[in-house]
């Protein structure tokens, strides 16, 4: 079978290593695709917006299966038109999509069907918001753009004159562009973050192992937000029990209201969580795979993947067994280009990607590169992510960091801080629960009623 994976980024190198690692597949095409995916599979040059380009591109090259990346393309509705021609396609229809497109939506969803969340209120008029936010006795808040703005739209403000400006700038000056025709203000949760990804069918829930991003671009989650700077999986602090809160109060609950409300979804469920101490909470949902949460999950996952793609796909998950993981930590580490999140350089030579990869616990993720005949170049803000695996957290994230260093190009650079315990991460747990992730056998997939 030929797999068609769609997307440039880090999450698109893992997804089309691991599916190209199947013995089910014998072509993986990257449409963009980097410098690193076409050391596992065919690039072809589509962009992922290009919604007809890759529709020809799935039928002519008769692929079995499509995995779409990026949100882009699944709220512009490319799966809607794979399934109108009968190409098998892992990623919801633009209508589930809307859960990550839209957040006055998604605030509305959760809302409606009581999947616990944050409080908040949405405006459409800039001046309506700024009277709010000057009455407002409770700091910080949160404002937020509505519309997709590729994590970018999120800003923790603390006083009424920090959160003015940034509707002036998102609102008046446009800066995100029709992301800020909208905005909404959010209640601050305080708590630790979590990335917990489901596959699903519709009907059928498999819960992948949770995975703790930092998105933040500054060491000790200072500065602007990024896509995300690093990562690391099994989170010590998640026991059992917290798995089962979002498994019953969030995951569960999503996708009954899911096909409560019509809407046909197959692919991934990403909850972006808050664990406060009354419990998970939905900061967000995304509609697509994290990235880099991706490149962990890859590493860890010790079963083929493309067998769960294909089932999700087809609408019979249920028929599954439960995955095996690696009980290792990974660590995954992003190397950006001087200026990122704001605007950065491309076209730099990246030296010794070789030399980080002769670790065999280490394994380079390209982002944003390209290939220049014998040389890799710089060709986005995020670059790569370099990901280990170790026995404990510290040594996968020694050899992570090792390999970091043996990369070189002008305007490079890391958090250092990837996968340290952060004051609200204690590493150590109380005893009184039992931790069972990490463990090598997976959940059960869940299948609802009716
Ligand atoms: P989002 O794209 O909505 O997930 O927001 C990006 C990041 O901003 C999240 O990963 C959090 O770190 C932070 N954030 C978003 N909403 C909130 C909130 N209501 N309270 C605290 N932090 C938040
Ligand atoms: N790493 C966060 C995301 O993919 O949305």
């Amino acid at each position: 079978m030929k797999v068609l994976v769609v997307g440039a980024g880090g999450r698109e190198h893992a997804l089309a290593w691991k599916i190209a690692a199947s013995p089910l597949v014998e072509e993986v095409l990257c449409a963009p695709g980097n410098a690193g995916t076409s050391r596992v599979g065919r690039n072809v040059d589509v962009s992922a917006t290009d919604l007809d380009g890759l529709v020809r591109l799935a039928v002519e090259e008769q692929v079995g299966l499509v995995v779409i990346g990026p949100e882009d393309p699944l709220c512009a509705g490319l799966a809607d038109r794979l399934r109108e021609v009968d190409v098998s396609v892992y990623g919801p229809e633009a209508s589930g999509a809307r859960l990550e497109g839209s957040k006055v939506f998604t605030k509305e969803f959760l809302d409606r069907h009581r999947i616990p969340t944050g409080g908040w209120r949405r405006f459409d008029r800039s001046g309506a918001a700024k009277s709010y936010l000057e009455s407002a006795s409770t700091w910080p808040l949160v404002v937020k753009a509505d519309g997709l703005a590729a994590g970018k739209g999120v800003f923790v403000c603390r006083d009424a004159r920090e959160a003015c400006a940034v509707i002036d700038t998102v609102m008046e000056e446009r800066s995100l562009g029709e992301a800020g025709g909208e905005v909404l203000v959010e209640e601050y949760l305080v708590g630790k973050e979590l990335s917990v990804h489901a596959v699903t069918d519709g009907r059928t829930l498999l819960i992948l192992e949770p995975v703790q991003d930092f998105k933040q671009v500054g060491e000790g989650d200072t500065g602007p937000n990024t896509g995300g700077m690093g990562i690391y999986s099994p989170v010590p602090f998640v026991s059992q029990r917290l798995m089962r809160q979002i498994e019953q109060r969030v995951l569960i609950p999503t996708l009954h209201a899911l096909q409560v409300e019509g809407i046909p979804y197959r692919g991934t469920l990403y909850a972006g969580l808050m664990v406060t101490e009354a419990g998970p909470r939905v900061l967000e949902y995304n509609c697509r795979f994290g990235d880099p949460e991706t490149q962990a999950i890859c590493r860890r996952l010790k079963s083929d993947l493309v067998p769960y793609l294909l089932a999700a796909a087809e609408g019979r998950l249920a028929d599954e067994e439960p995955p095996e993981w690696d009980s290792r930590s990974c660590v995954g580490v992003v190397a950006a280009a001087e200026g990122y999140p704001g605007p950065y350089r491309k076209g730099d030579v990246i030296r010794g990607l070789e030399e980080a990869e002769e670790d065999p616990d280490v394994v380079v993720f390209h982002a944003g590169t390209r290939q220049d005949q014998s040389q890799v170049l710089t060709n986005g803000g995020r670059v790569l992510c370099v990901t280990a695996l170790g026995d404990e957290i510290a040594t996968a994230r020694e050899k992570a960091y090792g390999g970091i260093e043996k990369i070189e190009w002008s305007g490079k650079f890391s958090r250092p801080d990837i996968a340290l315990p952060r004051p609200s991460d204690p590493l150590h747990p109380g005893d009184d629960e039992e931790f069972g992730i990490g463990n090598e056998l997976g959940e059960e997939p869940i299948t609802l009623d009716g």
